[in-house]
């Protein structure tokens, strides 16, 4: 599929060239009567999949002469939504309200919303009724399109929606702002045909698409030259990469084609399914020097019961099977993962089972999430949905038993030394450095801040539970083996 479609992506992309270009003498013509650049704002909703997107928005709109600031109370406003969860929505609505008097202040202010909110028909319909000075509607499958649609947007009158149900387009080589030089979000396919049924993923981003694998590896070498050290490779479910294919590759052989680009040391991927994580890509894992030792593996609930309704496709010895196997190939491995409480018809015993497995796997981390009702998923309708007071008390208990085990898991690298990518001088106190470990852990150490974007050796000195304080000089009597 990748090569009928490769000649009708680039023709797309070069006609939005177009219109970046465009806008830019445009832009550029305003420059130069008024001294000032228009200013725009990008917020960020939900997921990894949602900010690599808006580097991508960003790219498009520096590359048109705006300058982004830090408040909401620039030219150009966008909010980049999630859905996942109702409350996502609800603070979309509650934060429009006050975009709203702020474009009072400024009428000429764009104030543009995109993401996967914007594919559901009921979320669009509220936002055209209820707050009509928002000025351009994208989905989640045009982002690329952009700068047309500010270009249509400064020739009409009315709120601009662009929403497509589908794509098989994937746009690439537009232009791409990154938050950090020295590390990347890399997308490897989108979309997802799990159809898990608490989830609205695959209604609103569409069915799975993979990358063709040589524009990815080129997209990586690219960032390798330009300072990058760990690449984050993203998708709703990694490990089916590649399925969809004309030459079918695994994920597993993706990471070994990564694992050879030089100046690449880290790699990272999220998010995997415990269904489709296969035996090779344990080996690889194993062997590999780059890939970081953490793995996000989403269980949900530790019922098979309600695993099996839920859609998941594993069952709970299957999933301790899998983390055995896992840890008996890598035994430094950070475990982390995803629970949903109170998914309807949620027993008691349902409830035992997942705080049973939090128990069994000890969990590095949890994200535990109330389960939300989403309308259009098969578990919407389902009857039992559980009281919100029954998912309170029951998300207490969780907690309690999470932190056990994380508190468990903490400290066990305590006086050792590890290499730490460096990310930045720490908001807290400024004489230190804060950097991340391969298994996403953080520490603070004292440095210099030329360090950053580098990968230093750390000595451990003491765990605080989520976090190290650590040395970047050993004490003398420590033995390096
Ligand atoms: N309610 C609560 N949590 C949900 N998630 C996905 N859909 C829902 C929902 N309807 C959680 C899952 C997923 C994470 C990204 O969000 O745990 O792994
Ligand atoms: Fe949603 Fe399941 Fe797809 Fe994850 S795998 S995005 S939970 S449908």
């Amino acid at each position: 599929m990748e090569n009928k479609n490769t000649s009708i992506n680039e023709l797309e992309a070069s006609k939005q060239l177009g219109f970046i270009e465009e806008l830019k003498e445009l832009f550029d013509k305003e420059f130069e009567k008024s001294g000032k650049r228009k200013t725009f704002h990008v917020e960020t909703f939900g997921c990894q999949m949602n900010t690599r997107d808006s580097e991508k928005i960003a790219g498009i709109l520096k590359q048109i002469g705006y300058e982004e600031i830090a408040s909401e109370e620039a030219d150009f406003v966008l909010y980049n939504t999630c859905t996942v969860r109702e409350n996502a929505n609800n603070r979309v609505y509650g934060r429009l309200g006050y975009l709203g008097k702020l474009k009072q202040k400024n009428p000429g202010m764009m104030i543009v919303l995109c993401g996967c909110m914007m594919q559901e028909g009921t979320a669009v319909e509220k936002i055209k009724s209820s707050y009509r000075f928002v000025d351009i509607i994208f989905g989640t499958h045009n982002i690329y399109k952009l700068a047309e649609l500010i270009r249509i947007r400064l020739d009409s009158r009315r709120m601009v929606i662009d929403l497509l149900k589908e794509t098989d387009m994937i746009v690439e080589s537009l232009p791409s702002e990154r938050k950090f030089k020295f590390k990347a979000g890399v997308n490897i396919m989108y979309g997802c045909n799990n159809f898990c049924s608490y989830c609205i993923v695959p209604y609103v981003r569409g069915r799975e698409r993979s990358r063709n694998p040589q524009d990815i590896l080129d997209e990586i070498k690219m960032l390798a030259e330009d300072g990058v050290a760990e690449i984050m490779l993203l998708g709703q479910n990694v490990n089916s990469f590649g399925k969809n294919l004309e030459t079918p590759m695994s994920f597993a052989e993706l990471l070994t084609e990564i694992e050879k680009i030089d100046g690449i040391d880290r790699i990272r991927f999220m998010t995997s399914h415990p269904k489709d994580l296969s035996d090779s890509l344990i080996e690889v894992m194993k062997d590999s020097k780059k890939i970081c030792k953490h793995l996000h593996l989403p269980i949900q609930s530790g019922s098979s019961r309600l695993l099996e309704v839920m859609n998941r496709h594993y069952t709970k010895e299957g999933y301790l099977d899998l983390v055995k196997r896992i840890r008996t190939a890598i035994p430094d491995i950070s475990l982390t993962t995803d629970i949903i409480l109170g998914f309807p018809g949620e027993t008691e015993e349902d409830f035992l089972e997942t705080i049973d497995i939090v128990k069994k796997v000890g969990f590095d981390s949890a994200f535990t999430f109330a389960y939300s009702k989403r309308t259009g998923t098969p578990a919407a309708t389902m009857e039992n949905q559980v009281e919100e007071a029954v998912i309170k008390e029951r998300f207490e208990r969780l907690l309690e038993e999470v932190h056990k085990e994380s508190a468990k898991a903490a400290g066990k690298d305590e006086h050792t030394i590890q290499k730490v990518l460096v990310e930045e001088v720490n908001s807290q106190d400024t004489s230190l450095l804060t950097g991340r470990m391969s298994n996403n852990v953080l520490v603070h150490f004292k440095g210099d801040k030329n360090l950053i974007g580098k990968i230093v050796e750390v000595y451990l000195k003491e765990s605080k539970g989520f976090y190290y304080m650590g040395e970047l000089k050993y004490p003398a009597d420590f033995q390096i083996i």
